[in-house]
């Protein structure tokens, strides 16, 4: 079965939201395989966002993502890359369709509530990133 990694950001996290952004999940066939509430320092949401290093926004989305804690989940279900996409809504709220979580929870392109994986390759990355073997259930 296919998974990915969610993450729901600090913004989201402060605005009391994580079991509403875990409602949309579980409720769309996405099952939580593993799951941890986590403060990220510098060095690891640098490496965590390597892809993007080289991007004008990369210092806000360090700082950004490190202002608070985080809550880290592998989500497993039928397309969970895709689906999980999907509830989430475009990166920049503005454009999120109506009823999705940016939509309904985010503030802006860089307070945008939730990450999810972008492909297959980079879910299993990003799953190994935060997530041991043992701890996928
Ligand atoms: P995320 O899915 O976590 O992946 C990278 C993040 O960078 C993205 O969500 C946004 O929150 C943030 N970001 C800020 N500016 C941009 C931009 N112009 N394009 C894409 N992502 C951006």
């Amino acid at each position: 079965m296919e998974k990915t990694l969610s993450i729901i950001k600090p913004d989201a996290v402060k605005k009391g939201v994580i079991g509403k952004i875990i409602d949309r999940f579980e409720s769309n066939g996405l099952r939580i395989a593993a799951m941890k509430k986590i403060k990220l320092d510098e060095k690891t949401a640098g490496e965590f966002y390597e892809v993007h290093k080289e991007r004008p926004f990369f210092g806000e989305l360090v700082e950004f993502m490190t202002s608070g804690p985080v809550v880290v989940m592998a989500l497993e279900g039928e397309g969970a890359v895709l689906k999980n996409r999907e509830l989430m809504g475009a990166t920049d709220p503005k454009e999120a369709e109506k009823g999705t979580i940016r939509a309904d929870f985010a503030e802006s392109i860089d307070a945008n509530a939730v990450h999810g994986s972008d492909s297959l390759e980079n879910a299993d990355r990003e799953i190994k990133f935060f997530f041991s073997k043992e701890e996928i259930l």
